[in-house]
């Protein structure tokens, strides 16, 4: 696997463009299924995520172009309704096949998932909602078996209790085909569901209460080609930012999607962070010390858990003590041992991380865990004197389009050693 070096304190300069959003372009490609004939997607970063979902989706029968930033996902004869564990254990948002195929197609075999060791992640909550719209589901072998109804999968009142993002994707696909109204309540309003609810409306599918946590969908009998260009990465466009409040300097970031962004931006100017935000793009500015600033991630449009790791990276440098409390995910923490290494100062409490800030990082070997860990590792590095080497970073290229690049185009000394 491939590593990455980096010689840290070296100050950012220039500009960088954000590529197309990994958690928009994953059910995004599963609305394909739905299609009866070719979906093109423009903007389409490249990432191994995609490639796992491309490849798929390709073994369900489709068939998928990719080049360029352009997919072409022609998904309107399946031979196979199926994801296997071979291409299903390293990428969770495999689950989003589910609700296309069992509404499309009557039924679907679809290997549990696995993805980034942060939790136990479980898709219970797709599978009830699912049920209640008179999906036949059993698990055996570590497959969801799941058929639906003579007639197809009926409308109905789902409601959420915890607010999941694939999940509310899942069923929003699954109604747009379904007999009759759904409507779901307590859904997840990420910016992602709202970009595919749109590419789900060029395809003639029936969706109202789009960005709200009421979405109501009118089923239709057929939903056609369409095309669609994705929303760019919040989360990278944040990652970005905070590596420039690591290193020092000055950089233009452009692409960014910054009405989604609030809750990131409020927290980082709060942190000392001078933001200038244009209509698409921001001018971060980070010169001066880093205050100590608390968070609690929750649902959009609260603080992102995808943020989490790269914002406690930068508090390891904060002049104070900062608390950031994870509701999200329970065991997304994995990156403070690992912090550490470089000399920061963080003790779990419960799910509540204590960062006290130190004066100095000083670069160490880290192994990435998962694929924002291992961003909040490199962007920690970038602070450190001396060099890192950071390991794993398969898990970075999963949710990444060439940050590495990216980072060393803006002057971060940053090398990648092939495996
Ligand atoms: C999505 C994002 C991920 C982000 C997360 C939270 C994609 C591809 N991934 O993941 O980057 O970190 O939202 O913003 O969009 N839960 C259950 N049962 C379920 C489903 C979820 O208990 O059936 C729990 C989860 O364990 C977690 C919480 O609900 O504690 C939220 O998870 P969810 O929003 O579903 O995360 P993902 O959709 O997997």
């Amino acid at each position: 696997m491939d590593k990455i070096i980096i010689e840290g304190q070296r100050r950012l300069n220039g500009e960088v463009r954000v590529s197309g959003s990994k958690n928009a372009a994953l059910p995004l490609m599963a609305t394909a299924i739905l299609a009866n004939g070719p979906l093109t997607l423009h903007n389409m970063p490249n990432l191994i995520d995609l490639t796992t979902m491309a490849r798929l989706l390709t073994y369900m029968g489709g068939q998928i172009e990719i080049a360029g930033g352009r997919a072409e996902l022609n998904l309107s004869v399946l031979s196979r309704p199926e994801a296997p564990y071979e291409l299903v254990k390293t990428m969770r948002a495999s689950a989003l096949v589910l609700g296309p195929l069992l509404t499309r197609h009557g039924r679907a075999r679809v290997s549990l998932p696995g993805g980034c060791a942060i939790g136990a992640r479980p898709i219970d909550l797709h599978l009830k909602a699912l049920e209640s719209m008179g999906a036949i589901i059993n698990l055996s072998g570590g497959y969801v078996l799941a058929r639906a109804p003579v007639g197809g999968l009926y409308g109905a009142h789902i409601h959420f209790d915890t607010v999941t993002v694939t999940g509310t994707e899942n069923l929003m696909m699954a109604a747009t085909l379904a007999r009759g109204r759904t409507i779901i309540t307590g859904a997840a309003r990420e910016p992602e569901i709202t970009d595919t609810a749109l590419a789900l409306l060029a395809m003639g599918a029936k969706i109202s209460g789009i960005g709200t946590d009421e979405l109501i969908i009118d089923g239709v009998d057929t939903l056609h080609s369409a095309a669609h260009t994705i929303m760019p990465d919040r989360i990278e466009a944040g990652t970005l930012i905070v590596a420039v409040a690591l290193a020092g300097g000055k950089v233009l970031i452009q692409g960014t999607p910054n009405a989604t962004l609030k809750a990131v931006y409020e927290k980082i100017s709060e942190a000392g962070v001078e933001l200038a935000i244009n209509e698409s793009n921001v001018m971060v500015t980070a010169n001066g010390p880093i205050k100590s600033v608390d968070v609690t991630t929750r649902p959009y449009p609260g603080f992102p858990t995808d943020m989490q790791a790269q914002f406690m990276a930068l508090m390891t440098i904060g002049h104070d003590v900062s608390i950031i409390n994870e509701t999200i995910f329970e065991n997304r923490f994995m990156h403070i041992s690992e912090l550490s290494r470089l000399g920061a100062d963080i003790t779990l409490e419960g799910h509540a991380a204590v960062i006290k800030g130190v004066s100095r990082l000083s670069g160490a070997p880290m192994m990435a865990t998962d694929l924002r860990a291992s961003a909040s590792l490199i962007l920690a590095a970038l602070a450190a004197g001396g060099k890192s080497e950071i390991l794993r970073v398969y898990h970075l290229d999963r949710g990444y389009d060439r940050l590495d690049e990216k980072l060393s185009a803006l002057g971060a000394r940053i090398t990648r050693i092939k495996a």
